[in-house]
């Protein structure tokens, strides 16, 4: 055992983990230079494409220092704060970290987050200030960032560029003489933490795991202690750039098991593994179900379409296990799927995946967050969907999610991003400056105001410069109203919203006029009204268009319209039919767009 090394990679997103890792895997000599893809651990497509890391990877190496043969199991972990219960799981598996730090951005926000999961679980950090090459890397100023931030030494940071490979003897020294060698017991009860899985067609679920005691062996019965389910170990190995198998893996080590397993739903990650007839007396610390931040109904383009979709959301699910969904049906829309997910990033992967590899065409509806609603007959309905909510004569009181955010900016932007947040409904709790022009700011904001375009607005105010981590603290009481939208005089409950009262009436214009601009001209009038129970308060109108136009495009400028033409596969159109109206997709979420 003392010869592994456990470590993960933490940072802020885009701060350049996964280039590093391939640095290291390089230096390793993991892969030949000439295998070398770029960014190899993440090997969706989707994942390269966008340049983000969605599942965390783990990845063994060896190196040998000073005359001594080390294993090195580095786990990669995902940087955005949809994904951030994955990272968490990660760094329990490791006695290490990298921190990496972009030297021309600093320390943001899931840099921090990032840190406090790694120190509270009482990693060794290695400070690592990234991207030197850049022209505008600010070696000094980021190393007092950090100093600062962790209370280390200056020559403890490492100076290192991922992209042209400095420092990355440095780091790999640093991870054998500075974190420490796991700690177990390989004749104890088998206690195995898993902190990641990965769907495979053929041979169904691999779950990768940190063993902490005992020794997992081929042909092993094995349980998961969360959810009680039993199998058998029929191959066990460790990741190398394959699977590699082995007789065994044993405290201290990383590794897999393959045993059948066919649904992501029954790996939990943070569920810990034993064995069915010597049991370890309790599981791992820190357990906890991954909980869905936003739902939005799934729609096939085609109402025939319906089963298919339930065929391709069944098939995403098992590799998807933060995915949830069951069936809806809606009046507007016919058959569908209420689904739930880790936030808007996450919904839109799924709504890409089911196009790409499912070759489905979908419409999501308007997205919500979920709230508790307490009737009058003293029940609590929990709801996710606006055509969920009770009749408002039955309501006693709602309640809605509330999150802590943590915002890191540069002091000039302080003004707008309280002012931001006070918009959103905010309740600003603490203001530390961590430098002299860096600012940490904490406000209590309702998760249904910050999940949607938050982000992009906290951006664009701050000049790209603030970043942004939150978490769940709870249900607050809120006067939640329904806003109902009409189109001709038949009510759309795909485009209702769940509101808050105060901006009902601003938002229920701002919507007519938004869905104005983005619903085609059909031959005839369409009426736009947006209304609260029974009172309309807005109303726009689409005027009929002329006879010689239709037949060359439906609305909108024609390049907007060529771009969304080539997203759609088959030449199909991402509409809905409604009544007599067509619908477009940016028409659901046009809710999201009114600011
Ligand atoms: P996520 O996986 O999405 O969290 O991002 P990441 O932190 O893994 O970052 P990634 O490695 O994808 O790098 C982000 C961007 O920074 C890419 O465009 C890289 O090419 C670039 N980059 C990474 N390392 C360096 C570096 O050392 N120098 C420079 N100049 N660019 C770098």
């Amino acid at each position: 055992m003392e010869n592994i090394r456990n470590f993960c990679i933490i940072a802020h997103i885009d701060h350049g983990k996964s280039t590093l890792a391939d640095r290291l895997l390089e230096f390793t000599q993991t892969v030949k230079k000439r295998d070398m893809q770029a960014q190899l651990l993440d090997d969706m497509d989707l994942e390269r494409e966008r340049g983000i890391t969605i599942k965390s990877h783990a990845i063994q190496m060896d190196y040998v220092y000073k005359d001594k043969k080390y294993v090195l199991n580095l786990i990669d972990t995902p940087g955005h704060v949809d994904f951030s219960y994955e990272v968490s799981r990660s760094i329990a598996a490791c006695e290490g970290a990298l921190l990496i730090v972009d030297a021309a951005q600093g320390i943001e926000a899931q840099t921090i987050s990032n840190l406090y999961l790694a120190l509270g679980q009482d990693l060794e950090i290695i400070p690592v200030l990234n991207k030197i090459d850049l022209p505008g890397a600010m070696i000094e100023e980021v190393s007092d960032q950090i100093v600062d931030l962790i209370g280390c030494k200056r020559e403890e940071i490492i100076h290192a560029s991922g992209k042209e490979g400095i420092g990355i003897g440095d780091i790999l020294a640093a991870i054998v003489e500075r974190i420490p060698a796991p700690e177990g017991d390989p004749k104890g009860e088998l206690q195995a933490l898993i902190f990641d899985s990965v769907f495979n067609s053929f041979r169904g679920i691999e779950v990768i795991f940190r063993v902490y005691n005992g020794q997992i062996n081929k042909g092993d019965k094995i349980k998961f202690m969360n959810t009680g389910k039993q199998y058998e170990a029929d191959e066990v190995g460790v990741l190398r750039l394959d699977k590699e198998p082995r007789p065994y893996i044993s405290a201290g080590d990383v590794g897999y098991i393959i045993s059948g397993i066919k649904e992501a739903r029954e790996v939990k990650v943070g569920d810990t593994l034993t064995h069915v007839d010597r049991p370890a007396k309790e599981a791992i610390r820190g357990f906890e179900d991954v909980k869905p931040m936003v739902f939005a109904g799934i729609y096939p383009v085609e109402t025939s379409e319906f089963e298919e979709l339930r065929a391709s959301m069944e098939k995403l699910q098992l590799n998807d296990a933060s995915l949830v969904w069951e069936p809806e049906t809606s009046a507007a829309l016919g058959f569908g799927f209420r689904c739930g997910f880790l936030g808007m990033l996450h919904m839109e992967i799924v709504q890409e995946r089911l196009e790409r590899e499912f070759d489905m065409t979908v419409i999501t509806t308007v997205p919500s967050v979920q709230f508790h609603c307490y009737t009058t007959r003293g029940e609590m309905v929990k709801i996710s969907a606006p055509s969920e909510m009770p009749d408002p004569s039955l309501i006693d009181y709602i309640e809605e999610p509330y999150i802590k955010a943590q915002i890191i900016s540069k002091s000039e932007y302080v003004g707008s991003i309280i002012a931001l947040c006070m918009d959103k409904r905010g309740i600003i709790k603490n203001q530390i400056y961590l430098t002299s022009d860096r600012v940490e700011l904490s406000f209590d904001l309702p998760l249904s105001e910050i999940v949607f375009d938050f982000f992009d607005r906290l951006k664009t105010i701050s000049r790209g410069y603030a970043s942004l981590d939150y978490e769940l603290i709870g249900f607050r009481e809120s006067t939640m109203v329904k806003l109902d939208i009409m189109l001709n005089g038949e009510k759309v409950d795909a485009l209702s919203a769940i509101v808050h009262r105060d901006k009902a009436y601003d938002w229920g214009k701002r919507l007519c006029e938004k869905l104005r601009e983005l619903l085609p001209r059909q031959m005839f009038e369409i009426a736009i009204q947006a209304a609260i129970g029974q009172k309309i308060i807005a109303r726009e109108t689409v005027k009929a268009m002329r006879k010689n136009v239709l037949a060359k495009c439906y609305g909108g400028d024609i390049s907007r319209k060529r771009k969304l033409l080539e997203k759609q596969k088959k030449g199909k159109k991402r509409m809905r039919q409604v009544g007599n109206v067509e619908i477009p997709q940016e028409a659901f979420m046009a809710v999201l767009k009114l600011e």
